[in-house]
């Protein structure tokens, strides 16, 4: 069978591939755990290049896990194996703490990239008191990175994390709206406040996370209910209940982000764009999932 690339498209017109490989999660390098966070992890280059050999086109990482790099050798060896070019790819970062210098911190990202452009960049999250001797608003970093998109170093530009507050926070200060908004999205958190308004104002969401309901800590919440309705669209479509997770996720239009070191997982995350949950299956799924609520990520912080 042939696989279907999922794509998803942007406000300008791009085209965003509908599947990602993360690189941050389980991948992330703390500097002050990891010494050798400089190095680079053949374990993730081999797992990002196997990613790319069964049919993902979509990278993702960022400033803060330290994997610029590890992404940046996996793309130069897998364009050589694959005969592929750049252009088959869609690669997206993220900068925080380097926001206090928009172009200092995407030349460094480009130069571990090995790349001269990037598809996708994001302020990585509207926290900015986490930023040490930051000064600067997020209007003004904001036009940073709206010079860096004028002068061509990236293509579409974007946010991850932003609540509604913070996007009409930005709102006045915006001559291009973000394109993107990657955030934490499962059937226990489904922010359908932040979807409508991202739908409204033609924000694409990007969802990190899609497996939370499986992978994240269940003994906090009673997902008896979710897993009755995964099952039950598992069962019908021949699938996983991880598959129909992404699949979901996919079918509400996102991005969908996610990762494994697994090479058996691989296949059944590319085949996700092959199958269709039906109109009530997404469904009891929303229903199932709404009456919880569970955040693993930034679950400290303030969204609304
Ligand atoms: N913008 C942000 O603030 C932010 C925050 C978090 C994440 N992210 C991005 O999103 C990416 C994905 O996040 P995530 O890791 O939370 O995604 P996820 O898709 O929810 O979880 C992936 C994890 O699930 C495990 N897994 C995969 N298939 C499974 C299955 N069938 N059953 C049970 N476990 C399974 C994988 O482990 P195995 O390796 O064992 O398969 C992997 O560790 C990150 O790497 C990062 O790039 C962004």
């Amino acid at each position: 069978m042939t696989t279907k690339l999922a794509t998803v498209t942007l406000r300008n017109g791009s085209l965003v591939p509908g599947i990602a490989f993360g690189t941050g999660t389980k991948w992330f390098k703390r500097p002050a755990k990891d010494a050798d966070q400089d190095a680079v992890s053949r374990e993730l280059v081999d797992s990002i290049k196997r990613a790319l050999h069964a049919g993902i086109r979509h990278l993702d990482t960022a400033e803060m896990y330290n994997t610029e790099e590890d992404v940046g050798l996996a793309i130069r060896e897998f364009l050589a194996e694959s005969g592929l070019k750049r252009s088959d790819l869609y690669i997206t970062s993220k900068l925080f703490k380097g926001a206090t210098d928009v172009r200092g911190t995407l030349t460094r990202a480009l130069a571990l990239l090995q790349l001269d452009y990037l598809d996708q960049y994001l302020l990585h999250a509207p926290f900015l008191e986490d930023i040490p001797d930051n000064t600067k608003t997020l209007g003004e970093i904001w036009a940073e990175i709206e010079a860096v998109h004028r002068d061509g170093l990236v293509r579409d530009i974007g946010v991850s994390n932003f609540g509604i507050p913070h996007f009409e926070a930005l709102r006045q200060h915006a001559t291009i709206f973000p394109l993107v908004n990657q955030i934490e999205f499962h059937p226990l958190l489904q922010q359908t406040d932040l979807a409508a308004y991202a739908k409204e104002h033609g924000v694409v969401l990007s969802s990190y996370g899609p497996l939370t309901p499986l992978t994240g800590s269940p003994d906090k919440v009673d997902a008896t209910a979710l897993n009755v309705a995964l099952d039950a669209a598992a069962e019908r479509a021949g699938k996983t209940r991880a598959q129909v997770l992404l699949r979901w996720n996919l079918q509400k239009g996102r991005v969908v982000v996610s990762t494994t070191a697994n090479p058996d997982r691989l296949a059944p995350l590319v085949e996700v764009q092959s199958f269709e949950l039906t109109e009530d299956e997404v469904k009891e799924i929303d229903a199932a999932g709404a009456t919880l609520t569970y955040r693993k990520f930034w679950a400290t912080k303030k969204f609304d």
